[in-house]
């Protein structure tokens, strides 16, 4: 027996034809940067324990990476340099070496594939023998002004070498003020400021910091990183970030702040983009890795739901594997 039902809105959803064109939301490789981590040697490739197939590559394997990743139409990577304990010390005096692992690699990039979009991250904790994104003082309290010169340097460093987009991680303030007038002053003013700029002190980052052995050595992370209650504070971040110059604007991590990103979304103009991270990826991949889960329908879903939240590009390490499903 037929109800009368004038509204039925599983209509819109009878056939795959009718669900493709009402479907709201795309995802495909253009929306993905593939986070990589350098090491140093030849032909090394090191697995980290907590992110499987994920590894550190020496330079010559991550160019073979990043070139398989343009091909498949992912148009940026981000490099992360892992780093022996003694180039390691309390100003991150290597981040500004320029023949340093991190500037030799974005220098061989450019060469080996230039129409790929090289981003590189502004912080010095890997950089750090204390294992923080800013200055130790002698009080253990982070100097954020003195960190600030730091980092400018970095970044001038990195465009040196030739990178399209510098990134700072390390929520300092006023930091996206100083890394563009250093890049200017410099002469580097066609290089973009890519900020992370509502990054919140999360434990999703573990695996991560397994991955350069970067964790800090004493304390944590919350005197600069954002508490995970705020959202407030994060509009307030981002449009500091916008006015002091960023040409895109990072939520991090992704997944646990999908309202966030939707909020960032709404107050600015700027490109927005969400980092899914390390924690989130080794969450499917453990869970699948047990048979709990099917990894590729989770990772697809995972990703068009932080497009959904409204993130334009979504830094992630499945981005090869979403890459190969979606072409
Ligand atoms: C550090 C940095 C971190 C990540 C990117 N840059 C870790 C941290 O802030 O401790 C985390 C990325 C991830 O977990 O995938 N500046």
């Amino acid at each position: 027996m037929n109800h009368r039902l004038p509204i039925r809105p599983r209509r819109n959803r009878r056939t795959d034809a009718i669900r493709r064109l009402v479907r709201e939301t795309d995802l495909n490789p253009s929306h993905l940067i593939l986070p990589l981590f350098v090491c140093q040697g030849k032909n090394r490739r090191v697995a980290i324990a907590s992110m499987p197939d994920c590894f550190r590559l020496s330079r010559d394997l991550l160019v073979k990476e990043a070139r398989a990743a343009f091909k498949l139409g992912i148009p940026a990577v981000a490099l992360f340099p892992a780093l022996p304990n003694k180039l390691k010390d309390k100003v991150a005096t290597e981040s500004t070496n320029p023949n340093g692992l991190l500037q030799q690699t974005v220098r061989a990039l450019k060469d080996a594939v230039p129409g790929l979009c090289v981003i590189t991250d502004v912080a010095m904790d890997p950089y750090s023998s204390d294992g923080h994104d800013g200055y130790v003082h002698a009080r253990g309290e982070i100097e954020n002004d003195r960190t600030l010169d730091i980092l400018a340097a970095m970044s001038v460093s990195q465009a040196e070498a030739g990178a399209d987009l510098v990134a700072p991680s390390d929520m300092m303030d006023g930091r996206v003020a100083a890394i563009r007038a250093a890049l200017d002053d410099a002469g580097h003013t066609q290089t973009g400021l890519l900020s992370y700029a509502a990054k919140y002190a999360s434990a999703f980052y573990g695996p991560f910091r397994d991955a350069l052995d970067s964790a800090p050595k004493k304390g944590n992370k919350k005197s600069y990183q954002m508490d995970p209650a705020n959202v407030r504070e994060a509009i307030r971040e981002v449009q500091l970030d916008v006015a002091e110059g960023a040409d895109i604007v990072m939520v991090k991590p992704a997944l646990p702040y999908l309202d966030v990103i939707r909020a960032v979304r709404d107050a600015v103009h700027v490109p927005v983009a969400a980092y899914n991270v390390s924690g989130e990826f080794a969450m499917i991949k453990a869970a699948a890795r047990n048979g709990w889960l099917d990894e590729r329908s989770c990772m697809l879903e995972a990703l068009l739901a932080i497009r959904r939240a409204g993130a334009d590009m979504i830094l992630t390490y499945f981005a090869r594997a979403a890459a190969e499903e979606l072409t």
